[in-house]
């Protein structure tokens, strides 16, 4: 069978920006930056974005489409050895695992909107409204409506579905974030969230914050998750793989920036006294709990309906980008499947979805419902949730290992120039460039040194409760 391919380079940008803008540059970004030294960590996270990221961020394409094959596939082909094999698995388990939880966080996302469009947003404003619906049975309602649509763009394959879906959901979240950025503006005190996300206070920067901002970069590229081996390798040979590389980031970075200066300014706009201590500490608390309240607020200005509106119009923005990043993180596996086993995208969507569902479903009942779910393990001193165990080593502790162990495999195994020979294809002036230089170095020496450092200390503190950096 002829592999499928996207039909432009402008096809894979958006896939490949419709995997990366989600939840982390939506909402973990302007909560992160606005406490940790505002433009400081922005131009921080940009650095790493373009330094340390897009070379990875390359490595995994050209890796994809050197090879037309998923990561399993293409870690078996060139590593040629058993350990090199076991590393193409973590590959593919890794994404289907963070696909469990982030599946999760997008059934609650797809709730609050249909909350919202139903009138309920007083509910949702409600103390402890969150909690009750994360235990609640209309969620399996959401949860199947989201696997539904999930199905549905999948299933129609990597133009007809994956490439249509990013063509269609991309635009209209840049139009939405643009209308919302500029609708916060206008509401009082909106100014003092600008300055807040925009004064950079350097004296923040220590280096937790850092590995912060390096840890979400990375997630926020979907590095490490073989999300860009499996879309490169459905990219044209004269495509130019640096410039769509850069454009992705690009955009990435981009849509974080607007998105803080959407959420800061709401916040302060709601109270122009809010101290730092009492932003919320997680993306989550940020979305779930605050925000219900401050689109409740609007209603003094502009009725219930207003606010129900704009409550519903910020939703939907999360779930198309959140949708879009769920549907990247299942095409992995998906595509392993077809791959390795030759079968329909039918028949794998069938059989990796009906694991992924009991996973899941698994995940909805670990907050509380389920007492075996809900403290399935203790270690580092805490009880964890399935849910907990999940985040924890699939997106905490194997993702930099993934990255880690990507590096090596790239220039030691692979080798340099078949990683300069596929760049280079589509692209003449790569050869003998500075970014050449650049991404061989790097790739090499430093970057999976961060990674390794990030990787051990991560492992310290989450399972033993000894953090050796900081
Ligand atoms: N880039 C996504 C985000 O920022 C992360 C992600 C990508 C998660 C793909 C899952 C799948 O939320």
């Amino acid at each position: 069978m002829k592999r499928e391919q996207f039909s432009s380079s402008l096809g894979f940008v958006l896939a490949a920006a419709g995997s990366a803008v989600g939840i982390g540059n939506l909402v973990a970004f302007p909560v992160m930056a606005s406490k940790n030294g505002g433009a400081a960590f922005l131009i921080m996270y940009a650095f790493f974005v373009f330094f340390i990221c897009l070379p990875v961020m390359l490595a995994e394409m050209s890796l994809g489409r050197h090879t037309r094959q998923n990561p399993l596939g293409a870690y078996t082909e060139i590593g040629q050895n058993r350990a090199w094999r076991t590393v193409g698995w973590m590959s593919v388990i890794t994404p289907f695992m963070i696909g469990v939880f982030y599946l999760v966080i997008t059934v609650w996302i797809f709730g609050y909107l249909a909350k919202s469009v139903m009138g309920q947003l007083n509910e949702l404003a409600a103390p402890d409204s969150f909690g009750v619906f994360i235990n609640s049975n209309e969620l399996f309602i959401y949860m199947a409506v989201v696997i539904g649509l999930t199905f549905l763009i999948l299933q129609g394959g990597v133009k007809q579905g994956i490439e249509k879906a990013s063509r269609i959901l991309m635009p209209m979240l840049f139009i939405m974030l643009i209308a919302l950025v500029i609708y916060v503006m206008t509401l009082d005190n909106a100014m003092l969230g600008v300055k807040f996300f925009l004064i950079p206070e350097f004296d923040k920067l220590t280096g937790k914050v850092l590995n912060g901002a390096l840890a979400q970069a990375f997630f926020s590229l979907s590095l490490a998750m073989g999300i860009l081996i499996t879309y490169g390798s459905y990219i044209q040979k004269n495509n130019n793989i640096v410039h769509a590389g850069k454009m992705v980031a690009g955009l990435s970075v981009l849509v974080a920036c607007c998105s803080g200066l959407l959420i800061l300014p709401a916040v302060f706009s709601f109270n122009p006294d809010i101290q730092l201590s009492e932003l919320s500490e997680s993306s989550i608390g940020m979305i779930f709990m605050f925000l219900p309240k401050i689109f409740l607020a609007l209603q003094a200005d502009i009725g219930y309906f207003g606010a129900s509106f704009i409550a519903s119009f910020f939703f939907l923005l999360v779930f198309f980008a959140a949708l879009t990043s769920l549907v990247s993180i299942i095409e992995v596996p998906v595509c392993s499947l077809m791959d390795g086993k030759g079968v329909s995208r039918r028949a794998a969507l069938y059989t990796l979805g009906g694991a992924m569902i009991v996973l899941s479903v698994i995940s909805a009942l670990s907050f509380g419902r389920v007492e075996l779910f809900s403290n399935l393990l203790s270690y580092g001193g805490l009880d964890k949730s399935f849910f907990d165990v999940v985040y924890d080593i699939f997106y905490e502790t194997i993702l930099p290992l993934n990255g880690f162990l990507l590096c090596l495999f790239v220039i030691y195994r692979w080798k340099k120039h078949n990683l300069d020979a596929e760049i280079s294809q589509g692209n003449s002036t790569f050869a003998g460039s500075v970014l050449q230089k650049y991404v061989n170095f790097s790739l090499g020496t430093f970057i999976p040194l961060i990674l390794a450092v990030i990787f051990v200390n991560t492992v310290s503190t989450i399972f033993f409760g000894k953090n050796l950096l900081f």
